[in-house]
């Protein structure tokens, strides 16, 4: 994505009064106008991490973002759920400026986790955070195209732009990247149910259940391999 774009985004309160980033000219926003919390719990939470339940899981998040998933993750951590190494892929970071202004933190009702999360999502730190709260974090400015770790994660977010704005994040190449870094029985879940990108995780190896979506979708996706 052109890095011009990618500072077009601006604050926008959604459905369930949880903040989202938007941007006119993209007409995009990093989650659901119907919710950003709830899409995320919906999609990344009960349908993955908590479909895998698993006490202790490898997380690859493609488009950590405003770090919602991260966090919603953390406070599963926090209340005794699971133990999670989190890995997340952004090559265009959010500004601290806005991360301030959304405060997921005091929307989720956990003010504690504020400056740590604000640290770790900001820090330029080659390799991992240790574990607090039971999840341990690195975070790689890399495009999910030039990913190459194998066999090495549970369950992957894939929380990309849609298809329409950024179709190269889509695409066969990607998903036989994903199938690749998950081990066997892994899984993927995404908020996309469009019939080419179901086609394509198929294609790559994956076998594709279609889900109920969040509120304002009919459908989400989850591959497992
Ligand atoms: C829908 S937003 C992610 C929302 C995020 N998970 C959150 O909770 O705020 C998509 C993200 O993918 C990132 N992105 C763009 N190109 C990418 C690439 N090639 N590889 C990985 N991430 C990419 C964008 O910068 C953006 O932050």
């Amino acid at each position: 994505m052109d890095e011009r774009l990618a500072q077009d985004f601006l604050p926008l309160r959604t459905a369930d009064g949880s903040l989202t980033l938007r941007s006119e000219l993209l007409g995009e926003q990093y989650h659901s106008v119907h919710g950003a919390v709830q899409e995320s719990t919906h999609v990344f939470i009960k349908a993955g991490l908590e479909h895998i339940g698993k006490p202790q899981v490898d997380v690859l998040e493609v488009g950590l973002g405003t770090g919602l998933n991260l966090l919603l993750t953390w406070v599963r951590c926090l209340e005794g759920k699971c133990l999670v190494r989190y890995t997340a892929l952004e090559p265009h970071p959010v500004s601290l400026g806005l991360l301030v202004e959304l405060d997921h933190c005091a929307d989720l009702a956990w003010p504690g986790l504020h400056d740590p999360f604000l640290e770790r999502m900001t820090e330029n730190r080659d390799g991992w955070w240790e574990p607090m709260g039971g999840l341990a974090f690195r975070q790689l400015a890399i495009p999910v195209q030039d990913f190459h770790e194998r066999d090495a994660f549970d369950l992957v977010y894939f929380d990309a732009f849609g298809p329409g704005t950024q179709q190269e994040m889509w695409t066969l190449e990607v998903f036989q990247r994903m199938h690749a870094a998950l081990r066997p029985g892994g899984v993927l879940v995404t908020y996309c149910a469009k019939g080419q990108v179901r086609r394509n995780l198929q294609a790559a190896g994956f076998v594709v259940e279609r889900l109920p979506g969040p509120p304002g979708k009919r459908e989400m996706l989850r591959a497992t391999r």
